[in-house]
């Protein structure tokens, strides 16, 4: 099935006759296709970009590749929403072809002017010689719906001091002006944001790197978003060849943030404190936010990574997008929270609940089983050396999240989850935890997982690849006793 190089910079028109019929016919036997999560048509999905709010929509487009699950021609994709739960499939939003982006419409973000939704992004456009020449974009999207792409980039080159990795626009507004953090690598290969001003969002002038305090902290840094919460400056950002500590940073490329006092728009210094990993699980990668018209900031990650093999490659399609998250900050570190529109999915004739006392075993209960779920369970009182929750569980295959109270760490294990997954991903995460009640939020779809553990105080995202037959649910106590309090609701 891989491609070479000629077949992943196709445009859509140009795919073979027959092609997409078959990668369709491909997809709809899959048995891993997602219920309730943004997932592509065809191809490939990596990055949320533009997420917004416009014209009475969130919109969220994502990074595309139609014609197959490696990363070849980029495109936007527009999904709209009016409750961040229910997301229509819209189409094509940017389509790549012109010089300036003639090897794809990378990644960025989107804000509204003038009625208008502006949308910006890079433009990927490589030479003869293969060598990558990036173009900062703009197109604009009307109330219809039509998007046009502006004839030339609004920023055509690449300051002196940096590589061709230059990328990922988000833009924000303050006062009567506009700022970007453009995600760059320094000549001397570190990775590092560029700031820029615009008062029109067509002409912008570099202002200079975000001074942080992570001079050489891995060699790029992807898909920034810099936010104020709670008058707070918080800089997200993705960056890549960070080695793994304990652990922390497992996976291939990494997903944090730093908070601090305000970001200085005319210095540019951002006085913060360490930086933080977003999620603790195995897929999840460049997360975009959006400032919500209520006042919450939300954020949608890429719930997967570059650089590995996926089980649905071979089913015409690959990833998906996380479930919105409210952020909010306590003592210097990010809380995330299910967007409370979630609960929209609860199909409440069906909740079931227990509350038992489980004291050295594992047990099934009725109603407590499924491929598409919501599952919530509060543990409390226990002296059990281990306890936790076994799901999408049959004979040989299950998931499993487990708090050890000698080790006070909470782990998921996924490598009796199913298919089999990139052995360069590892199958344990762990986390450190210590409470006195454990609170274990899952949202549990055909193939992934997202818990949120003590009201948002870690995330794991992961995808799970399970046997259509693995739906059970087990609880169990190892050691001792726990009790356990739980409510499922079927989707
Ligand atoms: C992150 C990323 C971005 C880039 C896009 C290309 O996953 O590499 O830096 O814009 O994906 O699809």
């Amino acid at each position: 099935m891989k491609m070479n190089r000629e077949q992943r910079y196709r445009r859509i028109e140009q795919a073979e006759p027959g092609e997409m019929d078959k990668l369709r016919a491909l997809i709809s036997a899959c048995p891993w296709r997602q219920q309730y999560h943004i997932q592509p048509v065809t191809g490939l999905l990596n990055d949320p970009n533009g997420f917004s709010y416009y014209e009475g929509h969130y919109h969220l487009f994502y990074q595309w590749f139609p014609l197959g699950t490696e990363h070849g021609m980029k495109y936007w994709y527009h999904t709209r929403s009016t409750d961040l739960v229910n997301w229509e499939n819209v189409g094509i939003g940017i389509s790549p072809g012109e010089p300036y982006d003639s090897h794809g419409a990378y990644s960025g973000s989107a804000i509204e002017k003038d009625g208008k939704l502006h949308l910006l992004y890079t433009g990927n456009s490589r030479d003869e010689e293969w060598i990558r020449h990036p173009y900062q974009c703009l197109a604009v999207m009307d109330e219809s719906g039509t998007v046009v792409k502006m004839p030339l980039p609004v920023i055509d080159s690449v300051p002196s001091g940096y590589t061709e990795h230059y990328r990922d626009p988000k833009v924000w507004q303050d006062g009567e002006l506009y700022y970007c953090v453009i995600g760059a690598q320094r000549t001397n290969e570190t990775g590092c944001t560029v700031m820029y001003r615009s008062a029109d969002l067509k002409h912008w002038e570099v202002l200079g790197e975000v001074k942080t305090k992570l001079p050489n902290f891995g060699y790029m840094w992807e898909c920034p978003d810099y936010m104020s919460i709670d008058e707070q400056g918080v800089l997200i950002f993705s960056p890549q060849g960070i080695q793994p500590e304990g652990d922390l940073y497992n996976n291939i490329y990494q997903s944090g943030y730093l908070v601090g006092e305000p970001l200085d728009l005319e210095t540019r210094v951002f006085n913060h404190g360490a930086f933080q990993e977003l999620d603790r699980g195995f897929d999840f990668y460049a997360p975009q936010t959006v400032y919500a018209p209520d006042g919450r900031r939300i954020l949608v990650g890429w719930m997967g990574l570059p650089d590995l093999a996926y089980p649905t490659d071979d089913s015409g399609w690959a990833h998906c997008l996380t479930i919105p998250r409210q952020l909010t900050l306590r003592d210097g570190k990010l809380i995330q929270r299910p967007v409370s529109e979630m609960a929209k999915l609860r199909a409440t004739e069906t909740v079931k609940q227990l509350h038992v006392i489980m004291d050295d075993e594992i047990r099934s209960f009725a109603g407590f089983e499924g491929i598409a779920y919501e599952l919530e369970c509060e543990i409390t009182d226990f002296d059990a050396e281990r306890f936790g929750i076994e799901f999408r569980t049959n004979e040989h295959e299950k998931t499993v999240i487990q708090y050890d109270r000698l080790q006070q760490k909470l782990t998921l294990d996924r490598s009796l989850s199913g298919a089999t997954l990139d052995p360069n991903n590892g199958n344990i995460r762990n986390c450190a935890l210590s409470k006195d009640i454990i609170k274990i939020h899952m949202f549990v779809d055909t193939s992934s997982v997202e818990i949120f553990v003590n009201d948002g105080e870690e995330v794991f995202t992961s995808r799970i690849f399970p046997s259509r037959d693995s739906v059970g649910i087990r609880f169990f106590a190892h050691g001792g006793k726990a009790e356990f309090k739980a409510s499922k609701w079927d989707y």
